[in-house]
């Protein structure tokens, strides 16, 4: 796989990765380069994870994960080319939710639109004390394009979404904790991403197998009603009876001893 990027960073540490928007000196704003980089890396991982178990996506320096989508970019678009930006964004926040490992977004600083967006489509989110978030597009006389208006609601209500929507404002730490919408928050960056690869490595633990297909059914649930989820849910549970990480976890209760799991 190329990992020859000039906007994005992609490095593999035995198990795990670390993705890292790399535009530091534009707080990491995602412009077009930045999405085409990242649709070029997420097929690829889509379809082969290259032995890869959990990833964390950050973004480059102390100051911000990513400040948006980039606004000087944006400001010269036509509708049709404001259209195919948002799809071609949208379809990386679909990558993310589709890759069949766990990826947790490490916020060292503003997460603001589009960066808001592209955590959110990450499984969980982990955030230094003095992150910011927030949905400001209101103000520049946009909406959300990247999947503000479909995940934040469904992550901390309807309701709420739409305060934060309509009013822009900036959510502190203490309140994204409360909303539910950043697990947990650290006082330093490097505490932040040792907690980070502790959680992906007790992840790694179990049954990749039972993780992937964690992942899948939840996310595909989001969409659905709670009986189509539970069909959805039922059918995954029949499929995973014929793996042998379900034979494997099950023997290795029975025999007291750890399973060793083999992700098939
Ligand atoms: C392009 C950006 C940027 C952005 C910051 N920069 N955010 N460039 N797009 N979204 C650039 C600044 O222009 C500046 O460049 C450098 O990064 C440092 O930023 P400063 O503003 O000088 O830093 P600071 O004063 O600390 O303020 C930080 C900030 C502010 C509060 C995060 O930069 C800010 O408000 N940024 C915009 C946030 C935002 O509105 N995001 C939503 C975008 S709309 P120079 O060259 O001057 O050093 C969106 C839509 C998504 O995301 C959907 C699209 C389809």
């Amino acid at each position: 796989m190329s990992t020859n990027f000039e906007t994005i960073k992609f490095e593999k540490n035995g198990d795990f990765a670390v993705l890292t928007i790399n535009r530091e000196k534009s707080l990491n704003a995602l412009n077009s380069q930045v999405h085409m980089e990242l649709k070029d890396l997420l097929s690829v991982l889509k379809e082969n994870v290259d032995g890869i178990k959990g990833m964390i996506l950050t973004g480059a320096g102390e100051k911000a994960f990513i400040a948006g989508a980039d606004i000087v970019e944006m400001t010269d678009m036509t509708s049709d080319e404001a259209y195919d930006f948002a799809t071609l964004g949208q379809e990386n926040t679909l990558l993310m939710e589709e890759l069949p490992f766990p990826v947790i977004a490490c916020v060292n600083g503003f997460a603001l639109g589009g960066g808001c967006e592209m955590a959110m489509s990450c499984d969980f989110i982990y955030a230094t004390e003095t992150a910011v978030f927030g949905q400001p597009e209101v103000k520049l006389g946009l909406i959300p394009g990247f999947g503000g208006t479909q995940r934040l609601a469904k992550l901390v209500g309807r309701n709420k979404a739409k305060e934060i929507l309509y009013t822009g404002r900036n959510i502190k730490i203490d309140e994204a904790k409360d909303m539910g919408l950043v697990v947990k928050s650290f006082s330093s960056i490097e505490d932040m991403m040792n907690a980070a690869n502790e959680t992906l490595t007790k992840i790694s633990h179990n049954s990749p197998l039972a993780v992937a297909l964690s992942k899948h059914v939840m996310n595909t649930g989001n969409d659905l009603t709670v009986s189509e989820g539970l069909e959805v849910e039922a059918k995954y549970f029949g499929e995973i009876f014929s793996s042998y990480d379900m034979k494997e976890g099950t023997k290795a209760f029975v025999e007291k001893r750890r399973a060793e799991f083999k992700g098939k």
